[in-house]
């Protein structure tokens, strides 16, 4: 099982930007614990703040034999026409994940661009969402 986990803009900051909705705990301390866990997956991991970085590496990877991609793709969710089309325009499946529930948040977090192109969301459940994505490829 080779999955790729890519994040967004200001996901590197996550540990020390807003803790009180995304937590202390830095996103390499927790993704190390990840790829500790799940030590038959191959984890590969791309973060970046530029939107066309994150469509070039969907490029990339989405015609191989990836057997899936973990999306957070922060606030580009709400806006990204272009992260849209190029998760519509691959092959390899695309979970949205989301460590906080966006549902419960300012109204312009309600709507995603990518949900109806992506294989299934998962959010709110801290950084724990990133883990419940990979079991949903497990099964
Ligand atoms: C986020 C939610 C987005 O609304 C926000 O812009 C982020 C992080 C999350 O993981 O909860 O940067 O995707």
């Amino acid at each position: 099982m080779n999955l790729l986990i890519i994040n967004g803009p200001n996901l590197n900051l996550v540990g020390r930007r807003e803790p009180g909705i995304y937590g202390d705990q830095s996103i390499d301390t927790y993704l190390n614990k990840l790829y500790r866990k799940y030590n038959s997956v191959s984890f590969s991991y791309f973060q970046s703040n530029h939107e066309g970085e994150i469509i070039d590496k969907l490029h990339e990877v989405g015609f191989s034999d990836l057997d899936g991609i973990i999306l957070n793709a922060g606030a580009y969710t709400h806006t990204s026409l272009a992260i849209a089309d190029a998760i519509a325009a691959i092959n390899v499946p695309v979970v949205e994940v989301h460590i906080s529930n966006v549902h419960s948040r300012e109204e312009i977090r309600h709507h995603s661009m990518i949900s109806p192109f992506c294989r299934g969301v998962i959010a709110g459940f801290g950084l724990d969402s990133y883990r419940l994505a990979v079991e949903s490829f497990l099964k």
